[in-house]
């Protein structure tokens, strides 16, 4: 650059969460907490999984690939905020800032694909349970997954590539806990305009098109239990359904409040208990929500560690 004071931002500083500094202490116990939840409890399940051979089916495959995505999610944002909280200067450099947008959108997207994912093995097991094992075979649930990873890691590169070519030159202070990439977007001194476009219509694509995905697929799983309806399919549909539609309300509801609802004054605070809804509550609160309520999992739960139980006893 040839300006004579402009300079080049190298790094950019987090302000992190709007807290008094006497709930300092509170909030970072907290969140330790939280974050040792959800890597302790997304590693329970994943391990489970892996172990109980009863749970290889397509539904615990997407769930032990979606724990993965929940685990990596939340590690992209968490230890930063934690260490940040215990800096004088919580400062990111601007890579790290890049490459915390990068995996972010990356994990964040492949949560959506697999809750796409599951709806359709759900939809196939309900509507047509005689031919759900040849639908959903090994192949099929593998190409959902390696497609769902394709996807995401072109739209976080396509975002991160577009963020890159802005130039920095002045305000490096985010008013937020992580390199969100709208406040991004307003701290840039080049013109945004395309990467607001490209973020708009992506961003219907990405989150839009699933979300009706995933409506569509339980609207005909209700339908197909309304034409034929007996106690026993009722319940059997909703203890397999139920937790899974937690999930999808608790991920979209999140983010379509953050996204559509109007924001009032104090928009920065309201944006920043929102995102640690998305960011930290639902990763942790997903194993609980599939593993609590279902008898396949307290099961393997049991199995594995009798197991163990008798290998050590002899
Ligand atoms: C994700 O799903 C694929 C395909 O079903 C499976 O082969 C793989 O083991 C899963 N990955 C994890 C981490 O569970």
């Amino acid at each position: 650059m040839t300006g004579g004071n402009e300079t080049v931002i190298s790094e950019f500083l987090l302000l992190g969460l709007p807290t008094e500094p006497e709930q300092h202490d509170f909030f970072y116990a907290l969140f330790l907490v939280m974050y040792l939840t959800t890597v302790l409890g997304n590693l329970l399940i994943i391990a489970l999984i892996r172990l109980d051979s009863h749970l290889h089916t397509p539904m615990y495959l997407f769930l032990s690939n979606l724990s993965f995505s929940d685990l990596c999610f939340s590690s992209v944002t968490m230890p930063k905020l934690l260490q940040n909280m215990q800096r004088e200067v919580p400062s990111i450099p601007y890579a790290g800032c890049l490459a915390q947008m990068y995996f972010f959108l990356v994990f964040g997207d492949l949560e959506s694909f697999l809750l796409v994912a599951m709806a359709y093995d759900r939809y196939v097991a309900i509507c047509f349970p005689l031919h759900y094992t040849t639908i959903m075979s090994p192949k099929l649930c593998l190409f959902l997954v390696v497609l769902s990873w394709v996807l995401t890691t072109f739209h976080a590169l396509l975002h991160t590539l577009l963020m890159a070519g802005l130039w920095f030159c002045a305000d490096n202070v985010i008013p937020h806990f992580f390199c969100d990439m709208s406040a991004l977007l307003k701290l840039a001194c080049s013109d945004t305009r395309v990467n607001e476009l490209v973020i708009f219509v992506m961003g219907g694509l990405i989150l839009v098109l699933p979300f009706l995905l995933i409506i569509t697929s339980y609207a005909r799983i209700v339908s197909s239990i309304l034409k034929v309806p007996s106690a026993r399919g009722i319940r059997k549909a909703f203890s397999t359904c139920g937790s899974h539609l937690s999930v999808v309300s608790l991920f979209y509801g999140t983010i379509i409040g953050l996204y559509l609802c109007p924001s009032v004054n104090n928009s920065t605070v309201k944006e920043t208990v929102m995102a640690m809804m998305y960011t930290v509550v639902t990763p942790m609160l997903n194993p609980f929500i599939y593993s609590l309520r279902n008898r396949d999992m307290k099961g393997a739960l049991g199995r594995v560690f009798h197991k163990r139980k008798v290998i050590f006893s002899l």
